[in-house]
C-alpha cells in the first residue's frame, strides 16, 4: 500500500497539461468521488493495522493534497493561456473606431480670437447672461426711451423690465470697470440673446467678443492698429481693413470696421454686394458719459472699445451660408471641423 502511494505521488507530481480537457480527466481519475484513485486508497485505509494508521494517514493526506494543488495550478495557468490566446477572439481584426469629439466652430473661433488678444496683452472677463437695466443699456448711455435701444431687440421678463437677456457683452465691460482701475485690457467673449426672428443670417442667440482698452492717451490711432493687428492674425498678414463713420450710443465717434475679401468669385460679388467689403465689427472711442457712469475720469482717461459676432467671423472663415446651423447640433456638420483637441 505504502508503494502504491508513493507511486502515484509520483505520477501526480509528473503529471502536466494545458488542456482542459486532460485536466478534467485527470481530476476524475484521481479525485472522483466515486472511484477515484485516491479515494480508494482512504477506502482502503480502513484495512490498514492499527500501528501503521499514523504513517499511512500522513502520506495519504500529503498525496491528496499534492493532487488538489496540481489540478488547481493547472487550471489556472489553462484559464490563463487560453485568455493570452484570446479564445474565440480574432485580434487580426481592426479595431472599433473610437470617435473623439470636436470642437464646435464656435468655440474653435471663440478660442483663437481670444489667444490672438491674450498675445498683445488682454486678459479675459466674463459675465451674467440675465442682466440688469443699468449693465445692459444705461450706463452704456442708453437711458430708457433711448431710440437706439431699438437697434438691439430685448428679451425682458414681463413683471419686471429690470431683468433681461444682455444684448451684448459690453455689459460685462461696464461691470468690468465698476470693479477694476485703469489701465484696463479686456476682452469679453459670451453668449447674448435678441428678439430676432430665426432666419438664415439671424438667431435669436449667438455669440460675441467685445474689447475694451482704458489708460491715459489712448486714441483712435491705437484702436486702428490693434485691430489691424487682429485681423491679419486672423485673416492672414497681407489683409486690409476699413473703417467706416457710424453710430454707437456707447462711443465717440464711432466706426464700422469692414476686412477686404476681394472679388475672386461669384460668391464675393454675392457676400459682399459687389464692393469686396465684408464687415465685421464695431468699435469706437468709449464716451466719457460712459466713463463718468463707472466712476473713470474721462479728463485722465480715454479708451477704445470694438465688438464682434463670432458667428459671423466663424461663417467668413468656413464659408458657412446658414446661421441656424450652429445651433442644430447635426453630427455631421460639427464633424467638419478639425480642432485642436488631441487625436
Ligand atoms: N455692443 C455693440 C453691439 O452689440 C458692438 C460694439 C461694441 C460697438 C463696442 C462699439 C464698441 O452691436
Amino acid at each position: 500500500m505504502l508503494e502504491k502511494i508513493d507511486e502515484l505521488k509520483a505520477k501526480v507530481d509528473a503529471f502536466h497539461s494545458d488542456d482542459k480537457e486532460q485536466i478534467e480527466a485527470f481530476r476524475i481519475e484521481y479525485m472522483g468521488a466515486k472511484n477515484g484513485l485516491i479515494n480508494n486508497l482512504f477506502k482502503a485505509f480502513r484495512e490498514v493495522p492499527a500501528d501503521q494508521k499514523k504513517e499511512f494517514g500522513l502520506r495519504l493526506n500529503l498525496l491528496k493534497k499534492a493532487a488538489e494543488d496540481k489540478i488547481k495550478s493547472l487550471k489556472e495557468l489553462a484559464e490563463a493561456s487560453s485568455e493570452a490566446q484570446g479564445a474565440g477572439i480574432d485580434l487580426t481584426l481592426p479595431g472599433e473606431p473610437y470617435n473623439l469629439g470636436s470642437r464646435h466652430p464656435i468655440s474653435i473661433v471663440k478660442n483663437e480670437i481670444v489667444s490672438i488678444f491674450n498675445k498683445i496683452g488682454f486678459n479675459i472677463s466674463e459675465g451674467p447672461e440675465i442682466e440688469d437695466d443699468w449693465h445692459n443699456f444705461s450706463a452704456l448711455n442708453l437711458p430708457e426711451e433711448h431710440p437706439a435701444r431699438d437697434m438691439q431687440d430685448t428679451f425682458f421678463i414681463e413683471k419686471d423690465p429690470d431683468v433681461l437677456l444682455r444684448t451684448h457683452t459690453s455689459s460685462v465691460q461696464i461691470r468690468y470697470m465698476e470693479n477694476n482701475e485703469p489701465p484696463i485690457r479686456t476682452i469679453s467673449p459670451g453668449r447674448v440673446f435678441r428678439n430676432e426672428a430665426i432666419s438664415a443670417r439671424a438667431h435669436c442667440i449667438f455669440h460675441q467678443i467685445e474689447g475694451l482698452y482704458i489708460d491715459k492717451n489712448v486714441s483712435f490711432a491705437d484702436l486702428k492698429q490693434t485691430l489691424l493687428f487682429f485681423v491679419r492674425e486672423f485673416f492672414g498678414k497681407d489683409s486690409k481693413i476699413r473703417l467706416r463713420p457710424s453710430y454707437f450710443p456707447f462711443t465717440e465717434p464711432s466706426a464700422e470696421v469692414d476686412v477686404y475679401w476681394g472679388l475672386n468669385s461669384e460668391a464675393d460679388y454675392r457676400i459682399t454686394k459687389g464692393t469686396g467689403w465684408l464687415e465685421i465689427m464695431g468699435c469706437g472711442m468709449v464716451d466719457p458719459a460712459v466713463l463718468k457712469n463707472v466712476g473713470i475720469d474721462p479728463e485722465v482717461y480715454s479708451g477704445y472699445a470694438f465688438g464682434m459676432g463670432i458667428e459671423r467671423i466663424a461663417m467668413l472663415k468656413y464659408q458657412i451660408k446658414d446661421l441656424r446651423m450652429y445651433f442644430e447640433n447635426d453630427i455631421r456638420f460639427l464633424d467638419q471641423f478639425q480642432s485642436s483637441l488631441v487625436r
